[in-house]
């Protein structure tokens, strides 16, 4: 089944053609970062405005790098949440308009669902279940446990910041370019072990993390001026990895997962992928970093699965629902 997806939830205009829910034969992202990197983060009406002007050449582009016309797409899916309203209205409509005008079964898919099975566009053997996922994006911070498709709990998450989001206004306070993460993590390779100890945050007996009080450490060590960009870039970064990491390996310990899936933007980078690897004591599956950031293809995937098992949305649902997450 080929199913043309597309996700414009934040500040990407993203268009793929997935077959089967495993195989991405085209996925095409339009970044906007360029033009939200002088406000310092993404400004909502810019971004649906440039979702406008981009969604018809990006649905045609997906289309064209899959050699494959709209005679040929079997089901359309669009993300239907969460994110910024007047972004998400602008995919979900166009997805939903070409089902109509071609009267194409439709399916509408929770953003962070579609985050998790970037792992099933990995080639080789399918993910096991139950499988622990961490979805770490801009916007969250979950541990999921998944027992099969479509089933999910949610175990733990953020009580303040989002994981991505700690490292965006680290990035700020160290007068880093927007987005902050890549940055962070590019800065912190110059870095290294100091005597600059920050705090991390356990919550125990939970599997929630806290992001914000670390960055309030950061901001009075910044302040304090005793540490350079580097040294600072590298500890927050340990600080942050070592609760992600820690906490996932314990839980898929106690839950007996089968495999770990790592979901989200923040899973693109290298030292939580590595400490992951290292700790984990289950098989640690990771997608490739272009399908760990906002794409079209991961939304293909979970959309595959779910038509597969026979899901449809009707064309009256509209952006706000997502019943479909963590609902177990
Ligand atoms: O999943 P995503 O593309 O969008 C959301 O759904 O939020 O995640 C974006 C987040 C941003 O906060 C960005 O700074 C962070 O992922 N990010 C990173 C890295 N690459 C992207 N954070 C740390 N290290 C990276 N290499
Ligand atoms: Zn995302």
């Amino acid at each position: 089944m080929n199913v043309l997806a597309i996700e414009s939830s934040c500040d990407e205009t993203a268009a793929a053609v997935v077959v089967d829910g495993r195989t991405a034969l085209s996925s095409v992202v339009a970044s906007q970062v360029d033009l939200h990197a002088r406000y310092g983060g993404v400004v909502p009406e810019v971004a649906s405005r440039q979702h406008l002007r981009n969604i018809g050449p990006v649905i045609r582009e997906a289309l064209e790098a899959a050699n494959l016309t709209l005679d040929d797409i079997d089901a359309v899916a669009g993300t239907r949440g969460p994110g910024l309203a007047g972004s998400l209205l602008v995919g979900y409509n166009a997805a939903k308009a070409i089902a109509y005008a071609r009267d194409l079964p439709f399916l509408g898919v929770n953003h962070l669902e579609g985050h998790i099975y970037a792992n099933w566009l990995v080639e080789g053997p399918e993910p096991k279940f139950p499988a622990l996922c961490l979805v770490v994006s801009g916007g969250h911070t979950d541990l999921v446990f998944m027992r099969g498709h479509g089933q999910y709990q949610r175990l733990g998450g953020t009580r303040d910041d989002a994981a991505g989001e700690a490292f965006d206004k680290v990035g700020r306070l160290l007068g880093l370019p927007f987005p902050g993460g890549p940055h962070v993590a590019k800065a912190a390779e110059e870095g290294g072990p100091s005597d600059l100890k920050l705090p991390r945050a356990w919550m125990p007996g939970t599997f929630d993390f806290s992001f914000s009080g670390l960055k309030t450490a950061v901001l009075h060590t910044v302040r304090d001026g005793k540490y350079d960009t580097p040294t600072i870039a590298w500890e927050f970064q340990e600080a942050v990895v070592d609760v992600l990491a820690g906490k996932t390996s314990r839980l898929a310990r106690e839950l007996g997962a089968a495999e770990a899936l790592v979901a989200g933007g923040v899973a693109s980078n290298t030292r939580l992928r590595e400490e992951l690897r290292r700790r984990c004591p289950v098989p640690v599956r990771i997608p490739p970093a272009k399908f760990c950031t906002d794409n079209a293809a991961m939304i293909g995937a979970a959309a595959g699965f779910r038509l597969a098992l026979g899901e449809r949305s009707p064309l009256t649902e509209d952006i706000f629902t997502t019943n479909d997450w963590a609902r177990v």
